[in-house]
């Protein structure tokens, strides 16, 4: 029923300078994968198969890790080295893949209506995939895809983050419907722990109903003046329904240097060597 996923990869990756100035952040390899594919495959196994990435400059190198390198396939075929193709294989076989650009970083909202023509008039998916979401038997997406089934509203995933934390984050306040799941009454992007509305802090996955584009048309540039998908997703709350949901699974801040390397770690650990 949701087919589709956006994925906003126009950032600079400032954080990671001078790895990234040339390379794509999203390409940094978590252990063996680049960070962009474990969301990818986030997306594909919630199934949502029309990957649409909203790129910008310098960011070439995504697209063509999605796509089939014939020189390396003719090398490698028939040697024991396919083995280290197959997950990628996978994942293009699995997938369409389309690409958009963002002319200008104007912030997340922008990036997310820089990507209406790839989604058109129907719900999706995002993910930033700078987080990375490990989760033991069903991925993060795939449990909001089984929520939005049931609510058909915008859905966005939330953890408690301690109140040194909390400014990185937009944070929500919610009435609990039942077990982790809130509907918002309120959004702020980044604020200072005094005036946080909750411990409750939107993390990258969400599920967004079409009406958001006009919504964020509409939508001033905010803090940091950037057009803010959190403004644009509080003005969806007031006028109909957004949840929060507190997602089963672990998420690791790859946007991070610290959050990249404990992702690294877990993911030697407790993936690549089982
Ligand atoms: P961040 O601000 O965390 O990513 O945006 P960044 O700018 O790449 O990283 P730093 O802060 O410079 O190190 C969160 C996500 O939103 C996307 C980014 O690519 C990232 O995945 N984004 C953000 C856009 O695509 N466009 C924007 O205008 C802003």
């Amino acid at each position: 029923m949701i087919k589709k996923c956006l994925f906003p990869v126009a950032g600079y990756g400032t954080r990671f300078l001078p790895a990234t100035k040339s390379m794509p952040k999203e390409m940094l390899p978590v252990v063996n994968k680049p960070l962009v594919q474990y969301g990818v495959e986030e997306a594909l196994d919630a199934g949502l198969h029309e990957i649409g990435f909203v790129t910008g400059r310098g960011k070439r190198a995504i697209a063509d890790h999605f796509d089939v390198s014939y020189e390396l396939e003719h090398q490698i075929a028939g040697t024991d080295k396919e083995k280290y193709l197959e997950s990628i294989r996978a994942v293009i076989s699995k997938g369409s893949f389309s690409y958009t650009r963002q002319s200008e970083m104007r912030g997340l909202g922008d990036a997310i209506l820089s990507g209406r023509r790839l989604i058109g008039d129907e719900a999706f998916g995002v993910v930033l995939s700078d987080d990375l979401c490990v989760a033991a038997d069903e991925g993060v997406l795939a449990q909001m895809v089984r929520l939005y089934k049931q609510f058909r509203c915008s859905i966005v995933a939330v953890q408690e983050v301690p109140e040194d934390q909390i400014s990185k984050f937009g944070v929500i306040a919610g009435d609990p419907i039942k077990d982790g799941i809130y509907q918002v009454t309120n959004m702020v992007e980044k604020p200072e722990p005094k005036d946080a509305p909750s411990n409750l802090a939107i993390i990258g996955r969400y599920i967004l109903t079409p009406d958001i584009f006009e919504i964020i048309e509409n939508t001033p540039p905010g803090k940091n003046n950037e057009v803010q998908l959190t403004d644009a997703l509080m003005t969806q709350a007031q006028n109909g329904c957004v949840l929060a949901y507190k997602f089963k699974g672990t998420r690791f801040d790859c946007g991070s240097v610290a959050g990249f390397v404990e992702a690294t770690n877990f993911v030697y650990e407790n993936i690549y060597n089982k």
